[in-house]
């Protein structure tokens, strides 16, 4: 597929490299450093490219939008309108400044409210960078779970086909209004920064759908 990096900082670097390594074909922007930028694509190979925010939208059958918080509301205006119709992975954590959710309502449905008529998704949210580079692909009953919501069912099959491709399992905890224990701050009772495998994942997903509390945070060796 053709995946458009909005933000290809840690978090969007990384799954760049996974998603080029699968296969997609990838554009990367928004950098203060366009040769940083350049640098990236190369790395990644001769068929991938760089360009704007607006080229990445457009590009794009998928856009991961992987920027600071901060940053999201000059992003959404410059380019929400052209993310109309596209599949969104939203990987961002709601450190920082207002505009905010409101109290008890999720960043991933404030964001989706903020980006009308996209197909909009939430996902490589939860492990750090580092992790993530270092746990892509592991195999089996290893293989470390990247959470998902999301409001679009056929958005969210086909970023959990890419989680895949990605070298994660997909765990899909529901719509964006259901997935707080997937945001930010790490706490007792989510699952925001810590790492998931799918058996210890599936017990998580019941107790959300049931609306109980999930059950103590898995440890593995
Ligand atoms: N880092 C993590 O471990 C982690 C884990 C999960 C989720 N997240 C979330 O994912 C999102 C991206 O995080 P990240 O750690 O990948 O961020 P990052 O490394 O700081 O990358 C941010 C990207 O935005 C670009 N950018 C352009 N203008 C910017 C500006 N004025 N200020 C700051 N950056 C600007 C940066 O490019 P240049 O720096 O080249 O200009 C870079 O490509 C955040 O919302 C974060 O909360 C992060």
């Amino acid at each position: 597929m053709r995946i458009g990096i909005v933000g290809a900082g840690r978090i969007g670097s990384g799954i760049a490299r996974q998603l080029a390594d699968a296969g997609h074909q990838i554009m990367v922007s928004f950098s203060r450093d366009p040769e940083r930028l350049e640098k990236l694509a190369a790395e990644l190979g001769p068929s991938h490219t760089t360009g704007s925010p607006a080229d990445a939208a457009a590009f794009g059958e998928v856009v991961v939008v992987s920027v600071p918080w901060d940053e999201l509301p000059g992003v959404l205006e410059r380019i929400g309108p052209l993310l109309r119709g596209r599949i969104v992975i939203d990987t961002t954590n709601q450190f920082g400044g207002p505009p905010l959710p409101s109290p008890g309502e999720t960043a991933a449905h404030f964001n989706a409210g903020r980006l009308p008529g996209a197909r909009y998704t939430k996902s490589f949210n939860t492990l750090t960078a580092a992790f993530q580079a270092q746990a892509a692909g592991r195999t089996g009953a290893e293989r470390v779970v990247q959470w998902l919501c999301g409001d679009d069912p056929d958005a969210k099959a086909t970023v959990a086909a890419l989680i895949e491709d990605a070298g994660f399992v997909p765990v899909d905890l529901g719509g964006t209004a259901d997935c707080a224990v997937m945001e930010a701050p790490r706490r007792e009772g989510a699952v925001y920064g810590e790492e998931y495998r799918l058996a210890d994942a599936r017990r998580v997903v019941d107790a959300v759908r049931a609306g109980r509390p999930i059950p103590p945070t898995p440890r593995y060796a």
